[in-house]
């Protein structure tokens, strides 16, 4: 009885996750363009590509492109850090 209570918990807090993290229409070529001209400076893609890489989740790549996204000289817009996200996830993570 608890477990299947503890199941759906999981179950409905996981489809809560989903449903937040979802990437709004973007152009994932114009993201790569912004990625190789301002995201090469720290890291290459390798950090995309390690084993124990920190982003699981398209929850957590947005925040990420958000914090390293405000680590560069210029300010990205809206739109762009959408762009970059669609270029990372497409090329790289694959979060449905
Ligand atoms: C000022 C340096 C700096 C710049 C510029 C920078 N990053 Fe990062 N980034 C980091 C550091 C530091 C890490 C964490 C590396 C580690 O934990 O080993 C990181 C990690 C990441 C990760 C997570 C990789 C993983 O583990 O899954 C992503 C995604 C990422 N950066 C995207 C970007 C994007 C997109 C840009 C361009 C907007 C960018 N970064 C520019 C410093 C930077």
């Amino acid at each position: 009885m608890a477990r299947g209570f503890l199941l759906l918990s999981v179950l409905s807090a996981l489809s809560a996750g989903a449903q937040a993290a979802t990437l709004p229409a973007a152009d994932a070529a114009l993201g790569k363009k912004v990625h190789d001209a301002y995201c090469t400076s720290c890291h290459t893609d390798s950090v995309y590509t390690r084993k124990d890489r920190h982003v699981t989740d398209m929850q957590g790549l947005l925040q990420k492109v958000d914090v390293c996204g405000h680590q560069i000289d210029v300010s990205l817009s809206k739109a762009q850090m959408n762009n970059l996200t669609k270029y990372l996830n497409d090329t790289y993570y694959k979060f449905k």
